[in-house]
């Protein structure tokens, strides 16, 4: 076999066997099918597209790239959550205490942010010591006696799609369907967990912009779990604004911390209830939705949530100092409020904006290896639906240069979307797929 027949294969709309994708796989992970044939590859994949047969066999190939774990001998069941990516999701940093607080094994291993779009590792670093790069055997110790682990993806697991995902981070690959899903569920399916929520986000702040596009996603890596063992929930929910207030890794830990104590935003509180809601019921710890939610909200109003999440800063090595004061995480030199340019009801925060602006301050990286600062962001203080009177309090901006400071203020004052009539609020969620 030969890496450019199977290029051309897909070239020309072909459908390529389960062999040929093995092929295709074992030698990108091998290094002995190269970067510009496997980025060629994956613009034909993102141009004609995949069976879902494809879709399955591509997964399958990249979790056997490398290792993968077994959790069943360590926790009875262990549940998982994965969010496609947004602006402003720090969901992670809630969900899984309040679930973990309920008694329900969760092990995650999460990324960095990408683009626009912000990274779990990337906040929880926010927090001096805070370790990331746990080992298999620390995984699976912590997972055991904590229940809770929050840690980076292991070289080892999945590499393909590390490889991959870099390629097609550079090529414009990355908005692909089949490549999406198989990247997403090759991950989870390595990690071992047996119940997987993924939070798929909608909107002009996502990877998919519509609904149709959101649900034939969910669908397919519904159906690829399924296949592979794992039960998996869909919930659709939205990126059109940011989730919460926070954008930025501090700012959105510090947010994090505020949920935890019951003194969240309504919006991102909302949101995390629920995907922590349908982790009790998929990891059987809820007969259903409703014991779920008053499960999920009984671990967040006894301090239950709290207390796991200090836990887990603790164990894995942060400086529990700073999320008991979290007034010393990282603070930015430059601080602006800005108020509302008119007085209007605000119909749309463009929240792709928001995430490039962020990223533009020093939140994200233009490149991989690029260095971050984890106190600058934006704190949204008005959301899509409300009045806002001229001059009343719309962000606060967090800079360490002022022209920085000073191209996000128009940048994001040019995000916001104004009426003079009403117009209603965003809803959090569209749709669940099972
Ligand atoms: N998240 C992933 O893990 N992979 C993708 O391809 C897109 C979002």
């Amino acid at each position: 076999m030969r890496a450019v027949d199977i290029i051309i294969k897909k070239r020309d709309r072909g459908e390529l066997s389960s062999d040929e994708i093995n092929f295709f796989v074992h030698g990108f992970t091998k290094g002995e099918i190269l970067d510009y044939q496997v980025s060629a590859w994956a613009m034909a994949v993102l141009l004609n597209g995949m069976s879902d047969r494809e879709t399955t066999d591509l997964t399958m190939a990249m979790v056997h790239s490398g290792e993968t774990l077994d959790l069943s001998g360590v926790v009875p069941i262990a549940v998982d959550k994965h969010s496609t990516g947004g602006v402003g999701d720090k969901t992670t940093l809630v969900v899984e205490p309040i679930v973990a607080g309920c008694g329900l094994a969760v092990g995650k291993m999460s990324g960095r942010g990408l683009g626009f779009s912000g990274g779990t590792l990337d906040k929880m670093e926010s927090i001096p010591g805070y370790r990331t790069n746990l080992t298999r055997e620390e995984f699976l110790t912590q997972l055991k006696s904590l229940g809770l682990v929050l840690t980076g993806q292991t070289s080892d697991l999945a590499p393909a799609d590390g490889k991959l995902y870099a390629l097609r981070d550079v090529t414009g690959t990355v908005q692909s369907i089949p490549l999406i899903a198989s990247s997403v569920m090759s991950k989870k399916i390595a990690a071992g967990a047996q119940a997987i929520v993924l939070d798929v986000k909608v909107g002009l702040g996502a990877f998919m912009q519509t609904l149709a596009e959101a649900r034939q996603l969910s669908r397919l890596m519904v159906a690829i779990g399924s296949l592979s063992g794992r039960k998996v929930v869909a919930l659709l929910s939205d990126m059109n604004q940011p989730l919460g207030n926070a954008v930025g890794n501090a700012l959105e830990v510090i947010e994090a911390i505020q949920t935890l104590h019951g003194k969240g935003p309504a919006d991102f509180t909302e949101h995390c209830l629920t995907v922590a809601s349908h982790m009790l019921v998929l990891g059987k710890k809820a007969e259903d939705l409703q014991s779920g939610r008053l499960m999920a909200e009984a671990s967040l109003a006894s301090g239950r949530a709290w207390q796991t999440f200090r836990n887990l800063v603790i164990a894995q090595g942060g400086d529990v100092n700073y999320v008991d004061h979290p007034e010393l995480l990282p603070s930015a030199p430059l601080v602006e409020i800005v108020g509302a340019p008119l007085a209007g009801h605000i119909c749309g925060i463009n929240a792709r904006e928001i995430g490039e602006t962020a990223v533009e301050l020093g939140a994200g990286r233009a490149r991989k290896n690029d260095a971050i600062d984890h106190a600058v962001g934006v704190v949204i203080h008005r959301k899509v639906g409300d009045f806002v009177p001229a001059g009343e309090k719309l962000f606060t901006l967090y800079a360490n240069r002022q022209d920085r400071l000073d191209a996000a203020k128009s940048r994001i004052l040019g995000a916001y979307q104004w009426s003079q009539t009403s117009c209603p609020p965003l809803p959090l969620f569209y749709d669940v797929i099972k």
